[in-house]
């Protein structure tokens, strides 16, 4: 079976002298995690500059769905490099039109009858999802999760909230946001039974924010990632969805979801939010969507991006050598990496259902398709959160050749890439034991 091998203390002697001078030169606001540098990447597997061999179970946060390199996605760049690299959005292009078509396809409801706009990033598919819900609208107001992550601009950055050193000194940011808690499965909002903790938020929302705070008929939108990403792999009440649909419809809002790190075949659906059979009016993607280049895009019904040429714009949007990327990422992902998704990811949480009996640190295992996450706490009772044990995990991890991230307060996250086969997940979870285990000795010294 192949394996990770790593063969220097870690990082390194030439990434050494990389860390320094990136250290130098490059803004130091960038959050990091361990010390690897890239020399060349091939499927799920990374080689670092000293030759270092990593398993890439993080695919840079959902992002290289296809794999390092996939040949499909490489063929198809080449054969735009010889007709062009840049097309003006001022101007035509069929690869763009080609891959509206097939995201308007997708989008979670019957039928094509929805419009896209092309953005370059996941922050830019917010602030277009934002803008276009107040222009349709005419209201001002959104309501957005504790927990949220939707990007770093200053639109996207006012509804976000899973960090505030995100906010820190940035403020004033755009006003009209609310917050109300996310429909955490594992931490219930108001510490309510799970099976009433949906009930109990949507009446929180339509009888607090709306009777006291907020009329209903001038919020615009409710913003939300169908799993929380950044905020720590969260996944939703099952029935929350559906209700904040009903109430939504009730007063005329719309209903944005955040499918920037859920989406396109990662949870083994095409959209996130299709697991709890809700249908959303805008929906912004971008990470996984061109294998690696930037690109992102805002779909939504046809019915609501109904504004005016000049409204809104950019100049690389639907970029044809991203563009042409994206058609062959969602073929691929369409053919058989979503299903792959579903099955291995399957497999993967079962795997760690498993050790999870071993380890009391590791209170909640969870995900969908290949988007799984581990909360770690002191003890399950409390579930008091451990952030340093899941810090120290993740270097573990590291030093054996795994990578991933942490995400949120106190989890760890791997969102490989989609190709990654039942082998590549066991060796995983044989060094994530090893990693545990260590931990444990770490921190009890
Ligand atoms: C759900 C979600 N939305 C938006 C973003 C922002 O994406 P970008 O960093 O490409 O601006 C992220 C990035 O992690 C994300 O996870």
């Amino acid at each position: 079976m192949e394996r990770p091998e790593i063969k220097t203390p870690l990082p390194g002697p030439k990434a050494q002298e990389i860390l320094k001078e990136h250290r130098r030169y490059i803004s130091h606001s960038y959050p990091k995690g361990p010390e690897l540098v890239f020399d060349r990447a091939e499927g799920v597997w990374v080689w670092d500059v000293d030759g270092n061999k990593f398993l890439d179970m993080l695919a840079g946060v959902a992002v290289n769905s296809t794999g390092h390199l996939h040949p499909e996605v490489v063929g198809e760049i080449q054969k735009v490099l010889k007709r062009f690299l840049h097309v003006s959005t001022d101007f035509y292009h069929e690869l763009e039109v080609r891959l509206a078509k097939k995201l308007a396809e997708i989008f979670p409801r019957e039928g094509d009858n929805q419009m896209v706009f092309f953005t370059n990033s996941g922050t830019e598919s917010t602030e277009a999802s934002l803008k276009l819900a107040r222009w349709h609208t005419k209201r001002q107001y959104f309501i957005a999760f504790e927990g949220s992550f939707h990007g770093r601009t200053f639109g996207s950055l006012s509804v976000t909230s899973s960090k505030t050193v995100h906010r820190a000194r940035f403020s004033p940011l755009v006003p009209g946001v609310f917050f109300v808690p996310y429909p955490n499965a594992y931490r219930p909002p108001f510490n309510a039974p799970p099976e009433r903790a949906s009930d109990e938020l949507i009446d929180y929302i339509e009888h607090v924010l709306f009777d006291r705070i907020v009329p209903p008929e001038e919020v615009a939108a409710f913003i939300v990632e169908p799993i929380q990403g950044e905020g720590g792999y969260v996944v939703p009440l099952p029935d929350f969805f559906p209700k904040l649909r009903a109430l939504a419809d009730k007063y005329g809002i719309l209903l944005i979801s955040d499918e920037v790190q859920a989406g396109l075949g990662r949870t083994g659906k095409w959209f996130g939010i299709e697991h709890w059979d809700t249908v959303p009016d805008i929906v912004g993607v971008a990470k996984g969507i061109a294998s690696g280049l930037p690109m992102g895009a805002m779909i939504a019904k046809a019915e609501i991006m109904d504004w005016p040429q000049g409204a809104h714009a950019n100049t690389f949007g639907g970029n044809p050598v991203a563009a042409a990327a994206a058609l062959k990422t969602l073929d691929l992902i369409e053919r058989e990496l979503m299903e792959n998704a579903r099955i291995v990811g399957e497999y993967f949480l079962k795997l760690l259902k498993e050790l999870q009996a071993k380890y009391e640190e590791m209170g909640d295992v969870r995900g969908k398709g290949l988007m799984i996450g581990i909360e770690f706490v002191k003890d399950r009772e409390s579930k008091e959160p451990y952030p340093e044990f899941r810090d120290r995990v993740v270097y573990e991890l590291f030093k054996r050749g795994v990578i991933t991230l942490g995400c949120g307060p106190t989890s760890l996250r791997f969102s490989p890439p989609l190709i990654v086969q039942r082998e590549h997940v066991e060796v995983a979870v044989e060094l994530l034991d090893e990693a545990l285990k260590a931990t444990r000795e770490e921190l009890s010294r």
